[in-house]
């Protein structure tokens, strides 16, 4: 998704910006852009670059822009850069930021002509009606973007303070924005803003350089001094010095936004033998289960305050959870599911009532807030911003008792619930998410022994039976992987398929769904998931020899019900694709093709079930030849609504 690094410094600053584009990339984008003060850098003065703005964009890889910077002599040392992932306006170099104000009009890729540059994340919802008023004005729009009618309301507010131009433009703006702008007339400024979306600032060397960036891993390697900008903040970077405003208009002091040291990780994971990142993440996924899991000696309220993010005392999980008396969980795509997963082992073993929303529906529609809820959140990058919004939507409802599953612990997600278990699954570049998922699953668990043992539900041998179980899982998910060749032979049947149908039931039904996703994601080919039982309700109709059916068949209470969904698919020529625990008596016969599990795991099963779905989906994809780590019209970090 869109990505913005920024910079005031002495040096030149082109490659810092666009390695820090490079850090994001795998998020997922269709253009890159940078723009550079050519005149901030002493030795441009000198040299043969011309003063002012300078810009280069690109609808390549950001590898190209590099050598597109490179060949035309494009340096500064201040300057702004971006990573678009198209809202308004197709993918395209005259729809890549930065944009200029009084653009020329052309979609030159370089220019010089601009007088204000600027950077968007996020989506400004009264475009239409602001690019009117500015056409009226005489300004010349070159782009289809939401984007540049902010590069010329600043300009048309510019007079001489691009500070006093920014927060006289956001006063205009009704969306979400994080903005990066600098002004051909003041060579070593940049003037930021956020609601929205994310903005960090990063103090650089001795303080005498300042960056901004959407997140603190563009900066992995520049700085590990971050101060996190809030909603309506401004920040004015200079050379040498930083000041920010908050919403309210009032200069904040440093103890209001502190500086903090952040181990951002660079994103620049090795692939080692693995072909792709989606394949490394799988094969990941014991190592991850384990770091998760490290240190957990027994279920205890400190587990859930966030690695010290908060520096709340475990006390405080503790009174929430004694109080409480239902969960609401919201979240999207695949971190939805393991929330659906979550809702079973919740009702089933704590006994607390649980409520799983998509967090894009929660947010607008109307629901009965109950002030004893623990609203979870759960999000791989806890940049999310419709989980976030949902997030604050049942705050701003009274619902106080916040907690996230989150894999980053420096996000918002994460600053802005009051309890947090950060997950450690490292980070994850594919975007198509696999070991995020299972530590998601592996925190839930522990979540749901906590709430149970808060609700006295929960003795002390069923917690050392649990523990056990969750411990064994590295070696339990390594069994699983060792059945890739399997997968592999499956995959090569539905690469040649465009439609496939997922089944499964009880826990294992959101395990079904997150393997259809998995596989439509990267793989493109059509597919849907449903509780078995719900077969013939409607998607039998589509049941013939050219539709596979994949099923999940743990060796649970609801087996028996199951097999016969089984047989009412082969009763119709269907094709079905098992996914069987050793002792279920399913076995391979002629449309049946059985994949035997290592073993039954009770409750924790569904962390087993879902790897050979992830591998059946990852090698599906190899055999179409996919782009696998970036799937087409799709972003890894999804920061606007
Ligand atoms: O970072 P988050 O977990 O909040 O992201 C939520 C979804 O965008 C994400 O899970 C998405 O569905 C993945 N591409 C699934 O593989």
């Amino acid at each position: 998704m869109c990505g913005i690094v920024g910079a005031v410094s002495t040096r030149n600053i082109v490659p810092i910006l666009v390695q820090g584009l490079q850090r994001l990339e795998y998020r997922g984008y269709d253009s890159c852009g940078v723009a550079v003060h050519a005149s901030s850098l002493e030795a441009a003065r000198q040299g043969s670059v011309p003063g002012g703005l300078q810009r280069a964009r690109s609808t390549a890889r950001v590898a190209e822009l590099l050598e597109q910077v490179a060949t035309e002599h494009i340096a500064g040392a201040t300057g702004i850069a971006h990573t678009r992932w198209a809202t308004h306006g197709a993918p395209a170099v005259h729809n890549a930021h930065p944009h200029f104000s009084h653009g020329t009009g052309a979609d030159a890729n370089t220019t010089s002509a601009g007088r204000v540059a600027l950077v968007h994340n996020g989506i400004i919802e009264n475009h239409e009606e602001l690019r009117a008023a500015l056409q009226a004005r005489g300004y010349v729009f070159a782009s289809q973007t939401d984007t540049e009618v902010i590069a010329h309301l600043v300009d048309s507010h510019y007079s001489g303070d691009l500070f006093d131009a920014v927060k006289a433009t956001i006063a205009e703006l009704h969306g979400a924005y994080a903005i990066a702008v600098v002004h051909k007339d003041e060579p070593h400024r940049v003037v930021g803003a956020r609601a929205g979306s994310p903005l960090i600032l990063g103090v650089g060397q001795e303080g005498s350089e300042h960056f901004l960036a959407s997140d603190a891993m563009a900066l992995a390697g520049v700085t590990d001094q971050i101060v996190y900008l809030e909603e309506g903040d401004l920040v004015d970077l200079q050379l040498g010095r930083y000041w920010i405003v908050g919403k309210d208009g009032a200069a904040l002091t440093p103890a209001q936004r502190p500086v903090r040291t952040v181990q951002a990780h660079s994103g620049a994971a090795e692939l080692g033998p693995y072909r792709h990142y989606m394949q490394k993440e799988i094969f990941e996924q014991p190592r991850a289960i384990a770091d998760t899991l490290e240190g957990v000696a027994g279920i205890v309220p400190e587990l859930f305050d966030g690695a010290g993010v908060h520096g709340e005392p475990g006390a405080a999980a503790w009174r929430v959870f004694k109080e409480i008396d239902s969960v609401l969980i919201l979240a999207c795509g695949t971190s939805y599911y393991s929330g659906c997963v979550a809702k079973y082992w919740l009702e089933d073993i704590a006994g607390i009532p649980t409520q799983v929303e998509v967090a894009s529906e929660y947010r607008y529609r109307t629901s009965v807030p109950n002030p004893r809820t623990l609203v979870v959140t759960i999000s791989q990058s806890g940049e999310t911003a419709d989980t976030l919004a949902a997030l604050r939507h049942a705050q701003s409802l009274g619902m106080q008792h916040t907690l996230t599953i989150c894999n980053v612990a420096t996000s918002a997600m994460v600053r802005e619930c009051k309890l947090a278990y950060v997950t450690r699954a490292g980070v994850e570049i594919g975007v198509a998410s696999t070991k995020a998922f299972t530590t998601q699953l592996a925190g839930l668990f522990l979540l749901t022994l906590a709430l149970a043992q808060a609700k006295g539900r929960l003795t002390d041998e069923q917690e050392a039976s649990h523990l056990k179980a969750m411990r064994h899982l590295p070696v339990a998910l390594q069994a699983v992987l060792a059945l890739e060749p399997q997968l592999i032979s499956w995959a090569e049947d539905f690469a040649r398929m465009e439609n496939a149908l997922f089944l499964g039931r009880g826990l294992h039904y959101p395990i079904a769904l997150e393997g259809a996703l998995k596989l439509k994601e990267i793989s493109y080919i059509h597919a849907e998931a449903y509780p078995a039982g719900e077969l013939k309700h409607g998607p039998l109709a589509l049941v013939t020899s050219a539709m596979p059916v994949v099923t999940v068949a743990p060796n649970d209470a609801l087996l028996e019900k199951l097999k016969s969904n089984m047989q009412e698919v082969r009763a119709r020529a269907g094709v079905l694709y098992v996914l069987a625990d050793a002792d279920t008596h399913i076995e391979s016969s002629e449309g049946v093709h059985v994949i035997r599990m290592p073993e039954h795991y009770g409750h924790l099963s569904p962390l087993l079930h879902v790897v050979p779905l992830q591998l059946l989906a990852y090698h599906t994809a190899c055999a179409r030849g996919t782009d696998v780590d970036k799937p087409r019209n799709l972003a890894k970090s999804v920061t606007v609504e």
